[in-house]
């Protein structure tokens, strides 16, 4: 689908050629293998001597090198006389640590770095690893490419064009893995661009249009309800956080099926925060704390991508994406202190604080969801609050669950995915602080906060298996850091896809 974003992701293929041999390549690259204290040669290295006359262990100890992952150490090739590419410029030695995944991420990130703007380059990198190793190369070399801009003369940097992964002798047997590689970091791509999309171009119709695009391409039901549809069914909190807004709310809803559904093929509801700006309303935020809140529609975006990618990686179960927009304005209609907003299905809510409005959108979705799809698995997904940041960083997202099997499930998708989430509790203790003098709760009970928001969910998900994302923490990436780019993340992207692809993504769940 076309990406609202100006320079596109690396195309990324496979080739049985040693990484010398794939024409055109101005750039090879090769791993550097940390092995204890010294460091080895991966695949590719040996070819290579075939060629150039280079003493390479002499360079990488002269360069201090270590083998850990994403460092690069480079030998500038001086006459391409001889060579059967004679467009070689440069070849790289790329650090893969032990070869984890997480050292594979790292180390393809590091290298798409460091080819920005370049055509082509091969490298042998995925010659040494599994499958999951290959896939976390190309999550690497995907999102370590990652770019977006609105500048007047075009993007600053492009990504490389083209990466060809070498060495590969049984590149038909691996064909899928790279395609659902790219798949899900490609998605994660997608979720990233539309949170830095400034809010003067994205509001509720906007993020709409993209869901319309994604359904089309990714042959899915769309429905979306405007705000007098929203008014006539009851959906009091997403018109109320969305009224005083000059573009109204909308409530988005995609629906994949698979290609083999049966009686017993399950449905699993994914819920994302599409607040597309929030100024906190009449609680208004700080300058400061309003600065990147044109993001707080990263998990509604990361629902539309993940919906996008379902058939790509031949997701097996049914799955609803529901993503609540409204932008959270300033205005003379605006939702008051004290306020009370009924949800969809009845249940009321006393606004104590409108800077709480993610809780009061996702409560109308998650109810919705509930009487109307009774799914196996309801899963929300919302930068919610900044109190998750303050007890997780911003590197680890928070996770709560009412099933243990459910929060199992995702944790591990989330650590495969290099997308490592916490699990939370929803403690009891803290539940009486959600009483609220004349509504079934208040929107704002207080500290632990980021227990308490999900406290407030939990009311919503009736007595279905429900998880919970608060990706405040790690909406955001401070530095640019392995395949995290700085600014906008796009997390959960790649761990929900990691889970959905699974041949049984609700085992064991609700029993
Ligand atoms: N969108 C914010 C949460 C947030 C904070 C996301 C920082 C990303 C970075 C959310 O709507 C919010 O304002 N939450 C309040 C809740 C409070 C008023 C109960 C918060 O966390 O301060
Ligand atoms: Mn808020
Ligand atoms: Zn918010």
């Amino acid at each position: 689908m076309a990406l609202p974003s100006q320079v596109s992701p690396p195309d990324i293929a496979l080739s049985d050629a040693a990484p010398i041999r794939v024409a055109s390549a101005a750039a090879v690259a090769v791993p550097v293998l940390r092995d204890g204290s010294s460091i080895a040669l991966g695949p590719g290295a040996a070819e290579l001597f075939d060629e150039l006359d280079l003493d390479v262990f002499e360079l990488l100890e002269r360069q201090d090198a270590s083998g850990e992952a994403g460092e690069i150490v480079e030998h500038v090739v001086l006459s391409a006389e001889g060579l059967s590419n004679p467009d070689l410029k440069v070849v790289l030695f790329v650090g893969v640590g032990e070869g984890t995944p997480t050292d594979l991420r790292c180390a393809g990130a590091a290298l798409a770095r460091r080819t920005k703007g370049q055509d082509t380059v091969a490298t042998s990198l995925a010659a040494l690893t599994d499958d999951a190793g290959m896939r976390a190369l190309v999550e690497g070399l995907v999102l370590g490419s990652f770019g977006f801009h609105r500048r007047s003369a075009g993007p600053k940097e492009t990504p490389v064009a083209k990466v060809v992964l070498a060495g590969i002798p049984d590149a038909d047997e691996r064909r899928q893995a790279l395609a659902r590689g790219v798949a899900v970091a490609e998605a994660a791509w997608m979720a990233r661009a539309l949170s830095l999309v400034p809010s003067n171009e994205k509001n509720p119709r906007w993020m709409a249009d993209r869901a319309a695009e994604v359904a089309t391409s990714a042959g899915l039901k769309i429905r979306v309800w405007d705000e007098k549809e929203l008014a006539a069914e009851g959906f009091g909190g997403l018109v109320g956080v969305g009224k005083a807004s000059t573009t109204p709310p909308c409530l988005i809803r995609l629906d994949y099926t698979p290609r083999r559904t049966t009686r017993q093929t399950r449905h699993v509801v994914l819920v994302g925060k599409g607040i597309t700006f929030d100024t906190g309303g009449l609680s208004i935020k700080s300058a400061d704390g309003m600065m990147n809140m044109k993001r707080d529609m990263t998990g509604g975006g990361v629902v539309l991508a993940v919906m996008g990618a379902l058939a790509d990686v031949d997701c097996p179960v049914r799955v609803t994406g529901l993503v609540p927009c409204a932008e959270n304005a300033v205005g003379a209609d605006a939702l008051r202190p004290g306020d009370v907003v009924r949800h969809y299905g009845g249940r009321t809510s006393e606004v104590t604080n409108t800077d709480a409005e993610g809780r009061l959108v996702l409560a109308d979705a998650m109810a919705y969801a509930c009487s109307e799809i009774e799914p196996e698995a309801l899963v929300d997904i919302a930068t919610l609050t900044g109190a998750i940041k303050i007890a997780l960083g911003q590197q680890t997202g928070g996770l709560f669950a009412n099933d243990d099997a459910l929060a199992d499930l995702l944790r591990v998708a989330g650590a495969a995915a290099g997308e490592p989430l916490w699990r939370m509790p929803l403690a009891e203790d803290y539940e009486d602080r959600l009483e609220s003098k004349v509504a079934d709760s208040d929107n704002a009970a207080g500290g632990p906060g980021a227990i308490t928001a999900a406290l407030f969910l939990q009311h919503f998900a009736g007595s279905f298996p429900w998880a919970h994302l608060d990706i405040a923490s790690v909406g955001d990436s401070p530095i640019d850091s392995a395949e995290w780019t700085l600014g906008a993340t796009g997390f959960g992207a790649r761990a929900l896809l990691h889970w959905l692809e699974l041949s049984e993504p609700l085992d064991g769940v609700g029993t």
